[in-house]
């Protein structure tokens, strides 16, 4: 890792307070148009006004983004990394989504080599998108997910990751057992879990993929590791939720094959969650589950349309994820957009602010990193994404006439990429560099 150092970035600052209810909402975010930013040693030691930047800051090394939006670094709070190379597979819904194209790539992890390659790549596109934070699956192979963890340790990363959990409905080569599952993610979880910035999430896939009997051994983890995170499906498609409630008789609705193994709770991630009943709400809602948005992705596989502000309404937690590679795009940008598009579709315009407090702060709140990331907050890791409204013609025609902070928010949504970003800080340290930018 390049050594962290000192400086001061100056820039058009952006952090958030609370979810802005309106782009009048002032009261929910701080903007400073002549902002600065002091980091040391890979936290912000400072922001605000430059005019009221304190002396001791004075010799520090000045990096001048002052044309430039600067925000906290975007956190996807679902994602695949072993689904690069399924991107873009034509003509499936979920199921034979997973049996056509999703399965066959994953079975190619249980190689180490192939597994770092892909780690490194998957984390280089994260930072060229600007995504410093992301709860990421690995494949059931244990290399896969050591590999993932190694890459971003390298990179001093903040990570969420777990070995994917499946002992049945899948090809023999990315089968493990409940006895399997148990002793990898154990030690898995000792050895990752806590380990700088990076932490363990106990993932098994979802109901259909996993019997009761490894349903239990997920509960045994989690009764044994509090502190974990869990992430897994829920709900995303209506073939997949008839064949849940086959294999599990018994339970009420999906949500509660889950609940049965005692698996929500404030740090439980259910992906999807498109379909869900008036109790599957309460039930999230009741235990601070949190409900991640897919919105790329349920358009692609066809899922079926997020209630995004039913389920606030309902109380429940609501994250943003990619889900590459289901979902089409690396950039939480591309995400707020189809977000937005779902959205209308259900009779809600989602106000720019209230997206970008959900790629920052909402959904460090939903990942319970709020203290740490998400925010410009004094004392918060140093991950910033630097935005550049202008990046491309389109982008920089469609800027001539936009007269307000929103409305700008709402073109680099609507029309941005990897492209308008222009610089990505993890802990302080510019991972991704613009060259047209000079210090
Ligand atoms: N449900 C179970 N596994 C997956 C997956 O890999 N992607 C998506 N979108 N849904 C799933
Ligand atoms: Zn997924």
């Amino acid at each position: 890792m390049p050594a962290s150092h000192s400086f001061v970035l100056t820039g058009r600052l952006l952090t958030f307070f609370e979810r802005p209810q309106s782009v009048e909402d002032h009261e929910a975010y701080a903007f400073w148009q002549d902002g600065a930013i002091a980091v040391q040693d890979g936290k912000i030691v400072w922001r605000g006004d430059v005019g009221d930047l304190p002396g001791s800051f004075a010799n520090w090394r000045r990096v001048d983004r002052s044309k430039h939006l600067v925000l906290p670094g975007f956190i996807d709070a679902h994602t695949h990394y072993p689904q690069m190379e399924v991107i873009g597979s034509y003509g499936a819904q979920l199921m034979e989504w997973l049996e056509t194209y999703t399965f066959e790539q994953e079975a190619r992890f249980s190689n180490i080599d192939h597994s770092r390659e892909i780690s490194s790549k998957f984390l280089d596109e994260l930072i060229a998108h600007g995504v410093t934070t992301a709860a990421v699956y690995t494949t059931s192979h244990p290399a896969s997910t050591d590999a993932f963890f190694d890459a971003a340790e390298t990179r001093n990363m903040c990570m969420i990751a777990g070995k994917v959990m499946m002992d049945r409905n899948a090809p023999e080569t990315i089968l493990d057992t409940p006895q399997r599952a148990y002793d990898e993610s154990k030690t898995l979880i000792r050895r990752w879990h806590k380990c700088g910035r990076l932490q363990y999430a106990i993932t098994p896939r979802f109901a259909i993929t996993s019997t009761p009997d490894q349903m239990a051994v997920a509960q045994s983890l989690l009764q044994e590791h509090p502190d974990c995170f869990v992430q897994t499906h829920l709900s995303e498609n209506v073939f997949e939720i008839d064949e849940t409630l086959r294999l599990f008789p018994k339970a009420r609705d999906y949500t509660d094959v889950y609940e049965q193994f005692d698996l929500l709770g404030s740090k439980s991630l259910f992906g999807h969650c498109v379909h869900l009943s008036l109790r599957e709400r309460s039930a999230l809602a009741d235990s601070s589950s949190v409900a991640v948005f897919c919105p790329s992705s349920n358009l692609f596989l066809g899922s079926g349309l997020f209630d995004y502000r039913g389920l606030l309404d309902a109380k429940v937690r609501v994250a943003y994820g990619s889900d590459v590679g289901a979902g089409t795009s690396y950039s939480m940008l591309a995400t707020a957009a189809d977000a937005y598009k779902i959205c209308q579709l259900n009779n809600f315009s989602c106000n720019p602010l209230e997206s970008f407090y959900g790629l920052t702060l909402g959904n460090a709140r939903a990942l319970s990193l709020e203290s740490e990331i998400g925010t410009l907050e004094i004392g918060s890791d140093a991950d910033l994404t630097v935005l550049d409204s202008r990046a491309t013609n389109a982008m920089a025609t469609r800027m001539r006439s936009i007269e307000s902070l929103s409305e700008e928010l709402f073109v680099l949504q609507t029309l941005g990429d990897d492209r308008a970003i222009a610089e990505t800080y993890v802990a302080g340290v510019a991972l991704k560099s613009s060259p047209d930018l000079s210090d």
